[in-house]
């Protein structure tokens, strides 16, 4: 069953659509099967993922708003190597529209448990905003990834979504963790840039991700080829780094299985002594 990460931070141009797309092809890439959702009305992991979002018959606006079978809704993106369930300006129309639906944050998780599994990794690209959209990703993710820019304002508004990420737990998903926090666009000849990484370190030691992704111009130019990284350059720097965070994260999921493996073990031998 498909483990569901939203990717989020409500501050715009933090790198999100590029690790979502990045990592979705990265992790297809070692065979895993892999669903990118668009959550995005500005539809940049769409277009990055080779789909063109202007000539769309659906998008995941009618996966919220209508009862159109998921299947019908998601599309190969072969040349990126996952399938993609697409998104475009008709987004826009869905967050105001879902303030009449019953169950409003609750639709997406509702929708997409019909092919949940089939994949390995579902992936939702989700807007700058901690808005509706937003909302119903988090509800229906098991857990959130959170791309910083290493400036000056990365760590405001952090707080704000770590909140928000409690608040969502204690209200309509308890199993939501935060899986990571990844620094982006880093440069490290910048002593900015590596202040702010050793406060995410000293505030948030493990959670923040080993892997760095650098400031890499091809990792700029891959979207206007609507081809993932690995798939534009497979040698640079970008693409190396967004291999290795896939990496990170299968290893860092193995690891905790094998700590609740260890656990229940653990207790299994306690109940048989007691
Ligand atoms: N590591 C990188 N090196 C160089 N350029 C990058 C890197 N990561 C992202 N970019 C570029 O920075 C810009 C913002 O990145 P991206 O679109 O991924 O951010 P975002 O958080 O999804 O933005 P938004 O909040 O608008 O959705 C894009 O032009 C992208 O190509
Ligand atoms: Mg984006």
């Amino acid at each position: 069953m498909a483990r569901i990460i939203a990717i989020t931070n409500q501050k715009g141009g933090v790198g999100k659509t590029t690790t979502c797309v990045n990592l979705a092809a990265s992790l297809a890439a070692t065979h895993r099967k892999v669903l990118l959702i668009d959550f995005d009305p500005q539809g940049n992991a769409t277009m990055g993922s080779g789909v063109d979002k202007h000539t769309l018959e659906r998008s995941s606006y009618h996966l919220l708003l209508e009862e159109i079978p998921v299947e019908q809704l998601i599309v190969d993106a072969e040349a990126a190597g996952y399938h993609l369930l697409p998104g475009n300006s008709d987004l826009t129309a869905a967050e105001v529209q879902l303030m009449q639906v019953d169950s409003r944050e609750m639709r997406l998780q509702q929708r997409i448990a019909a092919v949940r599994d089939r994949y390995d990794y579902i992936l939702i690209d989700c807007p700058p905003s901690l808005n509706m959209l937003t909302l119903n990703a988090l509800t229906a993710a098991d857990a959130v990834f959170i791309p910083i820019q290493c400036e000056y304002y990365a760590l405001e508004g952090l707080s704000a979504l770590i909140e928000t990420v409690e608040q969502i737990r204690e209200a309509v998903n308890p199993k939501l963790e935060i899986e990571g926090l990844l620094r982006t666009m880093f440069d490290a000849r910048n002593n900015l840039a590596n202040e702010v990484s050793d406060q995410l370190l000293e505030h948030f030691g493990n959670t923040v991700y080993r892997t760095i992704i650098p400031r890499n111009v091809r990792l700029a130019e891959a979207p206007s080829f609507g081809a993932p990284i690995i798939k534009y350059d497979r040698t640079s720097r970008g693409a190396i780094a967004y291999l290795a965070l896939a990496g990170e994260l299968i290893r860092r999921e193995h690891e905790r299985e094998q700590l609740a493996a260890a656990g229940d073990a653990q207790a299994g031998v306690g109940a048989q002594g007691g």
